[in-house]
This record gives structure tokens, sequence and C-alpha cells, in this order.
């Protein structure tokens, strides 16, 4: 079976900067992909190529067997990919469910239908008694969950999840990672860039590592922290609490 989305050569180039310069991956239909690598490596760059925020220098982006690569931002959300952003966005001056909705309005043009499914997706979340609040009122755990269900509420087939989890105590990442188990259950594939490796471990498939803008390492988490050129793209520093060292959380 050919995978949900597979990347070959992508290449991105800011002035003179090589931000990608030949990142490879693939992810299976229904599984969770975990994307790694060390600051600058170029993760999140990847992720705006894939959803067509950034226009590729190169390579090519496959979804569903068709190819995507260059395609604008909103094509490219209707065609199933939904995103998070690493920096979340405040949404500060509007409720819970307007910023929802306004995920919901991709597919269901009526505001009545689109603030419908934006109070499903809310009540998938454990966001519903939030609804009314305003964005910047928000705390961070529940500024990255708001963001999830924007993003969930476009009613993707893949999920790019860029550092849900950054800034979470450890109750509030058990909470993402169980919000994320029951994304997954609901037939939804995600791939996302996570440092901790404690929490891909267990969840993750797949791990793709990437450093200095290319794919350095594809195969299970297991095997990525043993692995001798995953180890030299993190400096060779052990791993530490469950973390590649060198990184902060
Ligand atoms: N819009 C941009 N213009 C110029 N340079 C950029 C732009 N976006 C990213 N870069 C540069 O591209 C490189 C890759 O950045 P990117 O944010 O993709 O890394 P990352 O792996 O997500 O890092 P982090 O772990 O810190 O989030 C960095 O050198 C960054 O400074
Ligand atoms: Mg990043």
């Amino acid at each position: 079976m050919s995978a949900l989305l597979e990347v070959r050569g992508l290449a991105k180039r800011f002035g003179s900067l090589r931000a990608l310069d030949g990142v490879d991956l693939d992810v299976a239909g229904g599984s969770l992909t975990g994307l790694i690598g060390p600051n600058g490596a170029g993760k999140s760059t990847a992720f705006a190529c894939i959803a067509g925020a950034e226009k590729p220098s190169a390579g090519s982006v496959c979804f569903r067997g068709r190819e995507i690569a260059g395609t604008a931002y909103h094509r490219v959300a209707a065609l199933g990919i939904g995103r998070t952003y690493q920096l979340v966005q405040t949404f500060a001056d509007m409720t819970v469910l307007e910023a929802v909705t306004t995920g919901a309005l991709l597919r269901r043009p009526r505001l009545r239908d689109a603030v419908a499914h934006a109070e499903e997706v809310l009540a998938f979340v454990g966001l519903s008694e939030k609804r009314y609040r305003l964005g910047r009122a928000l705390t961070i755990a529940d500024k990255k969950r708001l963001e999830v269900a924007r993003a969930l509420a476009t009613e993707p087939a893949l999920l790019l999840l860029d550092e849900v989890m950054a800034g979470l105590t450890p109750a509030e990442c058990r909470d993402a990672v169980d919000l994320l188990r029951r994304i997954l259950a609901r037939g939804v594939t995600v791939l996302m860039v996570e440092h901790v490796m404690e929490v891909l471990m267990p969840i993750a498939e797949h791990v793709v590592v990437i450093a200095a803008g290319k794919t350095i390492f594809s195969g299970t988490a297991a095997d990525a922290v043993r692995d001798a050129a995953v180890l030299a793209a993190y400096l060779g520093s052990p791993l530490e609490h469950g973390e590649i060292a060198g990184h902060a959380p």
C-alpha cells in the first residue's frame, strides 16, 4: 500500500540559506509518525512546504497519490491536510467557538452547520465549557488544544502537529497524548514534531529525523535513539530524561 503522504527531495531556500536540502518522508495512512531533529533542522519549514504555506524550491509532495508541491494553502486544506503552528495563534479577540468555526467553514459554508460542527469538535477535545471565552484568556494548554480543534474542524485526513506539547506540564502532556490517541481512533493520520522522545516512543509507529535540512534517519523511535547519525546530529550528547539533549523542551 502506498503512503498517504510521500515527500521526496524536498528543498527550500530562503535567499542563500538552504533550510531544506533533501527531505524524504513517508507517512502511512492511519499511523502516527514523529518528525524530530535539532533546533533549526527544518521541521517547521517542512510542515509549511507540505501545507502550502511556503512554496518548495524543489522536490515532490505526494498526498493521496496526487502531486501537491506548490499548491496554495487553502487548496491543500481542502484536499485534507490540517496543521497547527509552533507559535500558537492567539485568536485573541475571538471566542473559542468562533475560532473553531473558522475551521469548520472550510467544508460547511452555511454558518449554522459550521457552528454545529465546531461544537462537536469542542466536545471531542474537551473545550466545550470554555467555548465563549476569548482566545487570549486561555492557558497555554488550552491554546494548544484550540489549535488542534481548529485544525480538526477542517476534517483533515492528515494532521500536522508542530510541538503541540511544548510548554505543557506532565499532566497536561498525558491529556494531550490521550487526545492524540482518540484522534487516531477517528481515522485521522498524524505527523507530529515532538522533541520529547518519552512522548513519541509509545505512540509513534515511525520516526523520521532531519538535520540541517536533510532526512538522516527513518525507522522506529527505539532505533532512532541508538542511531549513530542521529546521535551525531545532536552533537553526540547523551540522551537524558527521555529527551534528546541540547534541545529546549
Ligand atoms: N521565513 C523564513 N525566512 C528565512 N529563514 C527562515 C524562515 N523560516 C525558517 N527559516 C530558517 O530555516 C531554518 C529552519 O527553520 P525551521 O523553523 O524550519 O527549523 P525547526 O526544525 O522547526 O526548528 P525548531 O526546533 O527550533 O522549531 C532555520 O535556519 C531558520 O532560521
Ligand atoms: Mg520548528
